[in-house]
């Protein structure tokens, strides 16, 4: 019998993700990996973010910092949303400061042709990370991501990052044909970017659908839904748990639950219970708010417990962040929150 593999298993993550007891809350932080570490600064010191994606040791090392650092219990490959995209030929940058910049904005039906189907040939560089990860981590699952595709939409057709997405809305309305072929390639992108992942050895995959709470709930449910229903669906197949996250998506937690996953992630704005209730039989991931590690440790702690008695109700709780670490955040807080979770939640 293969002991590591029984033990990955019977991770408390994954435990979580399917809804059976767990020895513990199990606690990861949604951008681990990154600008809130000073070991993270030493390795990427003059590597653009997307070279350092496609470079398998650096994503490798930059993976495993936070594991180790904090102890939490699951890994999330570091990459980017518009790593599959960079990948097939769009001509984008991740902008220090700035996130995506895209040279030429889809507006017209010809600006679709770059977005041909994704295959695991273009993404070698992952495949091989993902290995020695997995390797490396023995029993600490790995998360392995894409973006949703409207919020993967909203970049691609606004050019760069956007308030209030604006032209991406304007498309949607007046041209929901052309709308719903980009929406159509882009759910193929991620769901053969996340097949790659799973076969390549991730134990669970997360799909962003960061910017989704900038919808109306009709528009989301006749615009975007579908879309992510098909990646959740064909990644259903795969027999990992699909966790889905959006900011914001308070009034869209019903619909985001209803398109498939099994973890549905919950930003702060609403209160965990509250969210619960709104996504009945679902295990639910979240959700502090990123800001709260600047306050005094009191309320960090009352607030952590809270959430943790509040995630008691639902068949399964992740903690987590309401959304991504601050890169000012102080790590030795977040290495505090890790074993407060754990103890406060240890079953005896
Ligand atoms: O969670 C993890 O630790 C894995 C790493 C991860 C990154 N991007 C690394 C990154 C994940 C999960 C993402 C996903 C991502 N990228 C999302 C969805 C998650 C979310 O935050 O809602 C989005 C919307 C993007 C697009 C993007 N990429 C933005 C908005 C930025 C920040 C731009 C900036 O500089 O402020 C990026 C760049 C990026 N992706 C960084 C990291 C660590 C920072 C840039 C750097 O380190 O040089």
């Amino acid at each position: 019998m293969d002991l590591s593999r029984s033990s990955l298993n019977d991770s408390a993550f994954l435990r979580a993700c399917r809804g059976e007891p767990v020895p513990h809350t199990p606690v990861w932080f949604m951008r681990q990996a990154g600008r809130a570490l000073p070991e993270y600064h030493a390795v990427r010191d003059g590597i653009p973010m997307l070279e350092a994606c496609s470079r398998p040791e650096l994503v490798a090392e930059i993976t495993l910092q936070p594991v180790r650092r904090y102890g939490v219990d699951a890994a999330i490959l570091y990459s980017d949303i518009v790593v599959p995209l960079k990948a097939i030929g769009v001509d984008l940058d991740i902008v220090p400061g700035v996130g995506p910049v895209v040279a030429k904005p889809i507006r017209t039906r010809a600006d679709l042709d770059p977005l041909r189907p994704l295959e695991a040939a273009d993404v070698p560089y992952v495949t091989q990370a993902v290995r020695e990860l997995v390797s490396t981590l023995g029993p600490t699952p790995l998360i392995g991501f894409a973006g949703a595709p409207y919020t993967l939409a909203s970049y691609l057709v606004e050019g760069g990052p956007s308030r209030d997405h604006a032209a991406t809305k304007a498309l949607m309305h007046a041209d929901p044909g052309l709308w719903n072929d980009l929406l159509g390639r882009l759910a193929g992108i991620a769901a053969a970017f996340l097949r790659v992942l799973v076969e390549a050895g991730a134990s669970a995959v997360q799909l962003f659908d960061s910017w989704a709470g900038s919808l109306a709930p009709d528009d989301y449910e006749a615009y975007v839904w579908p879309h992510s229903k098909a990646i959740l669906e064909e990644v259903g197949q795969l027999g990992v748990p699909r966790i889905h996250f959006g900011v914001n998506t308070g009034e869209l937690l019903g619909l985001m639950a209803s398109a498939g996953a099994d973890v549905v992630g919950v930003d702060w704005r609403v209160p965990l219970e509250r969210a619960i209730h709104r996504v009945p039989g679902k295990v639910v991931q979240g959700n502090l708010d990123p800001a709260l590690v600047f306050a005094p440790w009191d309320v960090i702690a009352d607030k952590t417990r809270s959430i943790l008695t509040a995630g008691r109700q639902a068949p399964g709780h992740i903690f987590n962040l309401g959304h991504g670490v601050l890169p000012q955040t102080d790590p030795d807080v977040l290495t505090r929150l890790v074993d407060l979770v754990h103890t406060e939640s240890a079953r005896t």
